[in-house]
């Protein structure tokens, strides 16, 4: 079941996406956090840090599993998911870094670090919240729209739109990795409960289809979220510009 939460702009969604990760945590202090990355998760990890600071919360025995990585960038490339997480949230908190999990884009072996990767999540018993964004394509991780969608943890090829979107953070567009390994639908479902956030005119088609449409469709990923008991879609007025109230 997904429950909608529309607020003002980014700052509210930050806010309250990191009020639900506060949740988690005080029900259960070394909860599993499956995490990700990308522009929309940053005022969240912000929020996060802060409430750290103010001993509001502890990260001591926290799990985390994060969503997706892209192959072949070495770990302290400023654009690696791995330098991501710790610039944003683990250098900043009082994390054991060996609790936190990054696949590895750089395994001499990517095919085997995509299952390794799904049994330390099966070993973890699944996150207890799930964190997403959501490309404007509608692809949550990297599982891109397709006619068929990966479900477990696997080497992705990146659509064109989504090379383009993030190209962004990057010195020019070549410069962008053309695969990602990325957790699978059903690695994602299997966590226990899935805060998608979503900001921004650009996420409002894939929001609005997965939100009015109550149906799954290989062609915009996120619409598989309708399939899990616990999902609150956290978007902001732009985002929700099409969404049916
Ligand atoms: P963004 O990316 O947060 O940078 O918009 C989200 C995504 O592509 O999943």
């Amino acid at each position: 079941m997904i429950n909608t939460i529309i607020v003002k702009d980014y700052d509210e969604m930050s806010e309250k996406a990191a009020e639900e990760i506060c949740k988690v945590l005080s029900c259960k202090k070394n909860a599993i956090l499956g995490l990700a990355t990308g522009s929309t998760p940053i005022g969240m990890y912000e929020n996060l840090v802060k409430k750290y600071e103010n001993g509001n919360i502890d990260f001591s025995e926290v799990k985390t599993v994060n969503l997706d990585e892209y192959v072949g960038l070495e770990k302290d490339h400023d654009q690696s998911y791995r330098y991501f997480m710790d610039f944003n949230l683990f250098d900043k908190v009082n994390i054991n870094k060996e609790n936190t999990h990054v696949p590895n884009g750089n395994a001499v072996d990517m095919e085997e670090e995509a299952i390794l990767y799904e049994k330390i999540i099966d070993s973890l018993g699944g996150a207890d919240i799930q964190v997403l964004g959501i490309g404007g394509n509608g692809h949550v991780g990297f599982n891109e729209p397709d006619d068929k969608l990966s479900l477990y943890t696997s080497v992705v090829k990146l659509k064109d739109e989504t090379i383009k979107d993030n190209s962004r953070f990057f010195d020019s567009i070549d410069d962008v990795p053309k695969y990602a390994i990325s957790m699978g639908m059903a690695s994602i479902l299997k966590a226990k409960k899935i805060l998608l956030l979503a900001s921004g005119e650009n996420k409002a088609k894939a929001i609005g289809e997965l939100l009015n449409e109550k149906a799954v469709t290989t062609k915009n990923p996120s619409t598989f979220l309708g399939l899990h008991h616990d999902v609150i879609v956290i978007i902001d007025e732009k985002a929700a510009k099409y969404v049916k109230r």
